[in-house]
């Protein structure tokens, strides 16, 4: 491409030898005619095929070609492809960017929540389909886009699906505006059934055989298995990199710890998983030296997402975690739920890119034969009350784009003389983890510096401490690094906060703070959150048990082990739900009965909730609220 007007690197060329290897290459000719000719494309190849990080490149050629010089005001035309992972928007792009001899964020950036790096100059970006629902809430045409790329179509996240059902309209009335749905093999039917008399262009993939291997009986523990067929593997397999699925940071974690301890050097254990630092994301394409077996140990980020070469072994305990909605409870949950057929298909996939390799399926033929063929699409896991909002500010003005309980707590935080206080924890809740837990010898030293920030009275309390505190310390990095706290983290928050603080003058709701010394100072924050949350509600029983407090339904939950409180009070407010070996409320503060009474009667009219000591308490809430109000009647009367 002649964009760049300097010379190339000797790294770029010995990169396009390779690029133009990969099968997709054999269809540039034909994929961009056909995208001349249509304003929609589909293309279908399997994963690893070069649809990621070459397609987008061919559009780019494209379009520089057509449009030399002008752009929507002044401002150059945008390429956008868009990714349901965070994790794959980053790490895609970097490499697109070394692919093109440019530095990440000029001509070739990303977008993500909360982390922008792409500048005026960018003609490629890569962004997550949930960042292009945002552009398209503040610009409906999306008018900086000349070519949109949806990738990985066939993972139907709510946010791609959202897009597709979005942009069938946008692209009516923007006859320039193109878009190429792009999709593993899964599922590429039903696209074109959606998009009726688009062209489909099929990229054969050039799979090695997978031999795969059943387990002769369930295994009871999935993770330990995992971690001894690895080692089987290593001990009795010729060379080759092993790619092993798990669900989640913990259990990588600890994984990763007990293959290093039996194999010690012999072997690269590296994980991958969403909230890993980025830095070391890019470690699973660090080659080896021959003589030393690469283990990657991640969730099914490696199952389409990104393609990891040299893979020549998939272990495959046949689970990852999903997003279940259950609508009795309205409780959305992340689940270590089986896979469906075609994702372990996927998985086995991932072992033939180089050469014939194996997948260890630890289960059994016969329950492999009992999953669901596909996943459901997320939309028909999720709560939907966020989506609704999404939609209705994608077509009416001014609605917030905060999830509910969020926006309640917001607006009525002045009436508690706290919007201050409750914009930071709501600028806390929004971003991952702040706390940095290690494991090992750090682990006391971690736990110690996040009990200085604990606050009796509940988790958000002391998010709100770590918030201050990380102000008061001048947002600095050596500050966080010593006190186990996650930097990135801590700048989001701060950058969130911003933005909540826009959008609270854009309404006129008051910025105020109740005096640091006031006796209700945490009193009031606690309303303001139970205002918000009131739904949100779990109860001490005597049982020793907490029991979630709803009409129609209530479930037994348990605090999760990393709250800050120094006592199980009777009535908590949670931030989330958590239903992993148990069900766990996570993120939780003390609150009193009579306030529920006060701040949600609307909610709490008891006529529908079940039996319960609960009901029984606030019932005497209400009867002791009811008396009061008849005694100073009768006082005001005797006056
Ligand atoms: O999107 P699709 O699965 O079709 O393929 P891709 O992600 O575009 O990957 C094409 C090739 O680029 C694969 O051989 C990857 O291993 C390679 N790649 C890489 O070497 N480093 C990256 N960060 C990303 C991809
Ligand atoms: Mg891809």
């Amino acid at each position: 491409m002649d964009m760049m007007k300097k010379a190339y690197s000797a790294r770029y060329f010995e990169i396009l030898e390779k690029r133009k290897n990969l099968p997709v290459w054999v269809h540039k000719e034909e994929f961009l005619q056909t995208l001349k000719e249509n304003q929609i494309v589909l293309l279908v190849g399997e994963t690893g095929s070069g649809k990621t990080t070459q397609i987008p490149q061919f559009v780019l050629e494209a379009v520089l070609n057509e449009n030399p010089s002008s752009g929507p005001k002044g401002k150059k035309w945008l390429v956008g492809c868009t990714q349901p992972r965070r994790v794959a928007a980053m790490s895609v792009s970097r490499r697109v960017a070394e692919e093109m001899d440019v530095e990440i964020g000029e001509e070739v950036g990303y977008t993500v929540r909360f982390e922008d790096c792409s500048s005026s100059k960018t003609v490629l970006k890569y962004l997550t389909d949930g960042m292009l629902l945002r552009e398209a809430m503040a610009d409906p045409l999306l008018g900086r886009y000349k070519v949109i790329v949806l990738d990985e179509a066939h993972e139907r996240t709510l946010a791609t699906d959202l897009l597709l059902g979005l942009l069938k309209q946008t692209l009516i009335s923007r006859p320039d505006l193109k878009l190429v749905v792009m999709s593993a093999t899964l599922e590429a039917d039903k696209f074109h059934k959606y998009f009726i008399g688009v062209p489909l262009i099929k990229v054969p993939g050039r799979l090695h055989p997978v031999e795969i291997l059943y387990t002769r009986e369930p295994e009871r523990d999935y993770l330990e298995a995992a971690i001894s067929t690895v080692i089987q593997i290593h001990m009795s397999e010729p060379p080759g990199d092993v790619l092993v699925f798990l669900t989640g940071e913990e259990e990588i974690e600890d994984a990763c710890r007990k293959i290093v301890s039996k194999l010690g050097d012999q072997v690269k254990v590296v994980p991958l998983y969403s909230t890993l630092p980025p830095a070391m994301q890019q470690k699973i394409f660090d080659p080896t030296p021959q003589t030393v077996r690469k283990i990657i140990v991640s969730t099914n980020i490696a199952e389409t997402s990104l393609t990891i070469d040299g893979i020549v072994y998939v272990v495959d305990p046949g689970f990852s975690k999903q997003k279940l909605y259950h609508p009795d409870t309205r409780v959305e949950s992340l689940l270590v739920s089986p896979i469906s057929q075609a994702s372990a298909d996927q998985r086995a996939g991932r072992a033939g890119r180089t050469q014939p390799g194996k997948c260890f399926r630890l289960y059994t033929q016969k329950s492999f034969n009992e999953l669901e063929k596909q996943s459901y699409a997320e939309i028909l896991r999720s709560n939907l009350a966020n989506t609704v909002l999404t939609l209705k500010r994608l077509g009416v003005k001014n609605l917030f784009p905060l999830d509910p309980q969020m926006a309640k707590m917001l607006i009525v935080s002045p009436q508690f003389n706290c919007s201050n206080e409750i914009l930071s924890i709501s600028a806390m809740l929004s971003v991952p983890n702040c706390f940095i837990r290690p494991r090992g010898e750090a682990q006391k030293a971690a736990d110690e510096a996040k009990s200085s920030f604990a606050h009796i009275d509940g988790d958000h309390l002391t998010l709100l401490n770590v918030f201050h505190a990380f102000l008061q310390n001048n947002q600095d990095s050596d500050w966080c690094y010593e006190k186990f706290i996650n930097y990135r983290a801590m700048k989001s928050a701060v950058s969130v906060r911003e933005q909540l603080v826009r959008i609270m003058s854009r309404f006129q709701i008051k910025l105020c703070s109740p005096g640091f010394n006031s006796r209700d100072y945490y009193v009031n924050i606690r309303k303001a959150l139970l205002a918000g949350y009131f739904m949100q509600v779990a109860h001490l029983e005597r049982t020793g048990h907490y029991l979630t407090f709803r009409d129609k339904d209530d479930q037994v939950v348990h605090l999760h082990p990393s709250n800050c409180l120094d006592h199980k009070p009777e009535w908590v407010v949670y931030n989330e739900y958590v239903f992993t070996s148990r069900n766990f409320i996570r993120t939780v503060t003390h609150i009193r009965g009579e306030w529920l009474v006060d701040v949600a009667p609307h909610y709490y009219k008891l006529a529908n909730f079940p039996n319960s000591e609960a009901k029984r308490v606030l019932q005497k809430h209400y009867k002791k609220r009811k008396l009061s109000e008849e005694r100073s009647c009768k006082l005001y009367l005797l006056r």
